[in-house]
């Protein structure tokens, strides 16, 4: 294991500017993510799936987030004989949750460009060296380039709830080249809506709930499904299932927060809330701010659908991918000559 802290991968500068950026994110500076984590975030990240079949698991926030990691690693099917990444673990729960499902052989290694994430997630989660997961810091779209990555040749790539983060292509492309043949990648992210992603990239949406929500949570812009399954094809994996839980994870997140700025909009209210917790004890001017960015949050929702993704590194497509690679290099060494 790599030791928590040390960045592999992207190790410039540009990548630390990025690890600030989306740090701000995750910490309380942000006025979101204090209310987020006065609900209950924290060894997850996620906005949870809400089952209907669960309803008691709609009254914690962390059951619903656990609820959202238990069925995207069913989606994998994680087995004692796989090898498993979890890009853009947090602080590691869901790494330690595959390392539950496949069993005690099974290697699984948490990636995270957030050295404090990686350092929580080890004391939290890390195992022992011999057994459980290890965790380690790096930048998800140069996997293609971490030693532990590259070390661990993963037979399945989960990536939960990050990708919105960081580039895409680049990242689906590494995910492809680190994965070993046959081995699948989970994605669960979000998407535009198509009429929306046309929209928003012509600024004709309500621009400003969108550029909100950006800079909250550190996105550049999302994709389509179809252009999430272009990407996927143009980096050698095969689409293998798409699920839309736009219903079980959106919908409801859009129901739960406004439901708690309604209750923060009275003083009473507000009261409560500053009873239930500390991070929720802020002045009316903090409260203001806060309903206008779930405002703007609630906006942007409204035009993204949540997906989960299971592509596969196809034989087919890697001895393709490599014959096409064995033609360039043909074909540059016939230019020098
Ligand atoms: C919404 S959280 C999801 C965490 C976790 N997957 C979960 O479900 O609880 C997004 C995570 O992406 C990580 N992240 C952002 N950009 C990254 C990058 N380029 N490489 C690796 N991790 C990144 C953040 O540090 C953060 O932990």
């Amino acid at each position: 294991m790599n030791k928590a802290g040390q960045h592999h991968g992207g190790a410039n500068g540009n990548c630390t500017s990025r690890a600030k950026a989306v740090s701000g994110a995750y910490n309380s500076s942000s006025l979101m993510y204090k209310m987020l984590r006065a609900a209950g975030w924290g060894p997850l990240t996620n906005l949870g799936f809400y089952s209907l079949l669960q309803p008691f698991q709609w009254l914690s926030v962390p059951a619903v987030q656990t609820a959202l990691v238990r069925r995207v690693l069913s989606l994998g099917r994680p087995q004692a004989s796989d090898r498993i990444l979890d890009v853009a673990c947090g602080r590691g729960k869901s790494t330690y949750m595959m390392a539950c499902a496949a069993g005690n052989d099974a290697r699984v290694v948490g990636l995270d460009l957030l050295p404090q994430n990686v350092s929580a997630a080890s004391w939290l989660y890390g195992g022992d060296g011999s057994s459980g997961p290890s965790y380690v810091v790096g930048d998800a779209t140069a996997l293609d380039s971490h030693p532990a990555a590259l070390e661990l040749s993963p037979t399945l790539i989960y990536c939960i709830e990050a990708a919105f983060h960081f580039d895409r292509p680049a990242f689906l492309a590494a995910a492809a080249r680190v994965l070993s043949p046959g081995g699948r990648l989970v994605v669960v992210d979000f998407a535009w809506r198509e009429a929306a992603a046309a929209a928003v990239r012509a600024g004709d949406l309500d621009l400003k709930a969108v550029q909100t929500t950006r800079s909250v949570w550190q996105f550049e812009d999302f994709s389509t499904e179809a252009e999430y399954c272009q990407m996927a094809a143009a980096a050698g994996l095969a689409v293998r299932e798409v699920h839309d839980w736009t219903g079980a994870v959106m919908t409801a997140n859009k129901w739960v927060l406004g439901t708690a700025m309604k209750l923060a909009r009275s003083a009473t209210g507000r009261a409560v809330l500053g009873l239930v917790h500390p991070d929720l004890k802020l002045t009316q001017q903090e409260w203001a701010e806060l309903d206008q960015l779930v405002h703007c949050q609630l906006t942007c929702l409204e035009h993204v659908r949540y997906i989960a993704y299971v592509f596969e590194r196809s034989q087919q497509q890697q001895q393709q991918q490599e014959q096409e690679e064995e033609e360039e290099e043909e074909e540059e060494k016939h230019r020098a000559a």
